[in-house]
């Protein structure tokens, strides 16, 4: 990927705290979702008064992009901190990494984790979900 992608993607995901909605956590996530074919889908965590209905950034940019009819994802960006601030990379959660299992290919999808332009690194989903199940388990 090049670097203007990337940082292209770090400011995407970015652009998305302002619309994180976390009344509960004040825990601001955002994500920018890029497809095979040059789509960029983005996203925010959603919280939840009953607390479990709450759907993190990487999935909204996930569900998102399903529902319009992709399916091929090259890379994912987040980003995130308590009260929007990045000081730390805020990692996917394992949920959002099975659902990154039934859509990316592990040793090819890459997930950037950031907390500016300046700094971020990139990881493969099989880095971040060795041994991981999907959808070849199941063929
Ligand atoms: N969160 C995400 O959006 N993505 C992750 O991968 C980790 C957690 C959100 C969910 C919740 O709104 C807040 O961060 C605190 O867990």
């Amino acid at each position: 990927m090049d670097q203007q992608t990337i940082e292209h993607m770090i400011t995407l995901a970015i652009e998305q705290l302002a619309f994180s909605y976390t009344p509960y956590s004040g825990f601001k996530v955002g994500a920018a979702l890029l497809a095979k074919n040059g789509t960029f889908y983005t996203g925010c965590n959603i919280e939840n008064a009953a607390y479990t209905p709450t759907n993190c950034a990487e999935r909204t940019a996930f569900f998102k992009a399903v529902s319009e009819g992709e399916r091929a994802f090259q890379a994912i960006c987040i980003v995130g901190g308590k009260n929007g601030v990045l000081t730390e990379y805020a990692a996917p959660c394992g949920v959002c990494r099975q659902v990154m299992m039934e859509f990316c290919e592990p040793d090819t999808f890459q997930i950037i984790l950031a907390t500016g332009i300046e700094k971020y690194d990139i990881y493969t989903l099989k880095e971040l979900m060795p041994q991981g199940f999907g959808p070849k388990d199941l063929a």
